[in-house]
């Protein structure tokens, strides 16, 4: 069921102090930062050969990594988004195995532009899994 592995997400407090840490340090290539007010979030990119890794800064007073930041004042890794094929099939399947959906399991549009969904991390070892239908 699961395709390439789409992104790594981390959230931190400072998107200059990350992007500096990716470029500067790592010499990595990262976009330039994309406001994402629907998202509340700040977004930048970073190139990876094999897949992408994306620094989020909360944006707004309801961003929904602001909670995490809270718990996680140094920033830390949000979540994995994996690519399925059909993202309807993916939920039904994970729902019938007994798998929490967040957000009711309707796919919402996400950042990319494409339908995802959010897997609950106490039934996939700790780890916030995202799924993005491509
Ligand atoms: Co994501």
């Amino acid at each position: 069921m699961l395709g390439r592995l789409n992104h790594v997400a981390i959230v931190v407090p400072d998107l200059k102090a990350g992007i500096a840490i990716y470029r500067d340090m790592l010499g990595a290539r990262v976009s330039e930062p994309r406001a994402e007010p629907d998202h509340g979030v700040t977004v930048v990119f970073v190139e990876l050969p094999n897949t992408k890794v994306e620094l989020l800064e909360p944006l707004g007073e309801d961003s929904p990594v602001k909670g995490f930041l809270e718990r996680n004042p140094a920033g830390g890794i949000h979540h994995l988004c994996y690519e399925v094929a059909d993202i309807i099939a993916a939920r039904d399947r994970l729902i019938a195995a007994g798998a929490r959906v967040l957000g009711g399991g309707e796919p919402r549009i996400g950042a990319h532009g494409k339908p995802v969904l959010f897997l609950h991390p106490k039934d996939f070892a700790g780890t916030l899994v995202e799924l993005e239908e491509v």
